[in-house]
């Protein structure tokens, strides 16, 4: 027959409705349809699938190939389809037996090589699958997530290729067994530290017991940085800090052959230095994720304002940080974690990241501190600074942060820059209280303000208060 139907999962919230993917064979024109409401990931799958199958050395069939998911009103995103239409088609044209399909559920993003990627939603989706009865098939990366569920059946593969020798009987894989870390979860971080953000800190333990990567995005001077320090100290880990730039590649963070000091050391070799330039892996010049995933103990890495660099890093990055490995074609070497470090990401939000990466990751959004957290983070940095003085302060620098024609609010950091100034400075407190024009423009405002339109703007303001 020359008709595969096969189950998997869409995600709407925290829903995973079922979705039947039905790919039927038909004489005609060699043609690729899929329809059922896709979006452009589930489109884009045909390249995938077709690159994915003749990469396995299977055959694609040039017939006319017609991929229903139904059903058609739920929207459709992401590559998790890519593994139940490849099956389909396989199994539809006869090159795999149907019998099973219907036991199992399946999702999983086909590499061009037919190896699986990571998906999101792997909890929610085993979760549904689990309650109708259904084993449930995704990626080698999804595996922990997925064994979540009690007493649900999950098969973890690394490709498509181990899929198809499952379901053929050829080669039986085994239902996946939680790793250590689950049975033995991690201690929960104490950020005592850290002022409020009690939702950033509940969002980055749940991430660091499921090894999962953290992605922290907000504005600056919310706690962002000192969040991804704190966890590491708390975990009893040393961190190991990426900070990105807009020159930054990802490349840098694996390694990078440094040809020129070759170069000039073969120019001016000597004996010894001869010796030196033979062995190429002298000029390997290991990144931070090469140290991270080499260290002998778990590690954590911050990858610090990944929005600085252009949009094809965090793109650049998703292989190694999905497979935790990566190949030095220099020295022909394949790098491998020992252990899978806890990465936690931060992003001021300047530019959007793309939805591959978002993907991957745990998402938490921080707000700027509300007032009663400001102060306990002023009491942090100025223990037993006079109640006065701190409300004064305070209520000057939310006056300055509320101005609207302000180009760049002023954060935590400058409010705390502002305060060693006025406390260096010795300015009384009856100048911060004057209650006049002047009232809107803070003595020493230069601290506060990181931006030429902004200082211009003041000064037009002191200006027109002197008259
Ligand atoms: N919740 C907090 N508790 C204690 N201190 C804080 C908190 N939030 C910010 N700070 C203080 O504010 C300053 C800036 O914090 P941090 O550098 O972690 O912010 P960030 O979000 O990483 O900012 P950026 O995006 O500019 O890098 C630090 O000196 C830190 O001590
Ligand atoms: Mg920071």
């Amino acid at each position: 027959m020359s008709l595969a139907v096969l189950y998997s999962r869409a995600l709407s919230g925290m829903e995973a409705p079922l979705v039947t993917v039905e790919v039927h064979l038909a004489n005609g024109l060699p043609a690729f349809t899929i329809v059922g409401l896709p979006e452009t990931e589930v489109k884009e799958s045909k390249d995938r699938v077709r690159a994915a199958l003749l990469n396995a050395r299977f055959e694609f069939p040039s017939r006319r190939i017609t991929v229903n998911l139904a059903p058609a009103d739920l929207p459709k995103e992401s590559g998790r389809f890519d593994l139940p239409i490849a099956l389909g088609i396989l199994a539809a044209s006869g090159q795999l037996p149907m019998a099973k399909l219907k036991q199992y559920e399946f999702a999983g993003e086909l590499a061009l090589t037919g190896d699986l990627r990571a998906i999101r939603g792997g909890l929610a989706m085993t979760y549904k699958s689990h309650s109708d009865g259904r084993a449930f098939v995704l990626p080698e990366a999804n595996g922990a997530e997925a064994a979540l569920v009690t007493n649900a059946t999950v098969f973890a593969a690394k490709s498509l290729l181990q899929v198809c020798a499952h379901l053929s009987g050829r080669e039986a894989m085994q239902p996946y067994n939680a790793p250590p870390f689950a049975s033995t979860p991690l201690p929960v971080p104490d950020m005592a530290e850290v002022k409020g953000q009690n939702q950033a800190k509940r969002a980055l333990e749940i991430a660091a017991s499921g090894q999962h990567s953290m992605l922290m995005v907000g504005p600056p001077g919310t706690g962002k940085t000192m969040l991804a320090e704190e966890v590491a100290e708390a975990l009893g880990m040393p961190l190991l800090q990426w900070h990105i730039k807009s020159t930054t590649k990802a490349q840098q963070g694996l390694y990078e052959y440094d040809a020129v000091s070759r170069l000039r050391d073969s120019q001016l070799s000597t004996i010894e230095g001869g010796e030196k330039v033979k062995n190429i892996h002298n000029y390997i010049v290991k990144g931070v994720l090469w140290q991270a995933f080499t260290s002998d103990a778990p590690v954590a890495l911050l990858i610090d304002e990944i929005d600085k660099a252009d949009i094809e890093f965090p793109n650049d990055l998703l292989r190694e940080l999905d497979r935790m490995d990566f190949f030095v074609h220099e020295t022909r070497q394949t790098i491998k974690a020992k252990h899978r470090p806890i990465i936690v990401i931060t992003s001021n939000n300047e530019k959007e990241l793309p939805d591959a990466f978002l993907r991957r990751c745990f998402f938490h959004y921080i707000r700027f501190p509300d007032e009663a957290t400001l102060r306990k983070i002023v009491n942090v940095h100025f223990p037993g600074l006079k109640a006065a003085l701190v409300n004064e302060a305070l209520s000057l620098f939310l006056q300055v942060r509320e101005l609207p024609a302000l180009k760049k609010k002023p954060s935590t950091s400058e409010l705390l820059d502002w305060l060693k100034l006025l406390l260096a400075e010795d300015i009384p407190l009856e100048i911060l209280r004057e209650k006049s024009a002047k009232k809107l423009i803070p003595p020493l405002y230069g601290a506060l303000l990181k931006n030429e339109a902004d200082v211009q703007l003041f000064e037009k303001i002191a200006f027109m208060a002197r008259r």
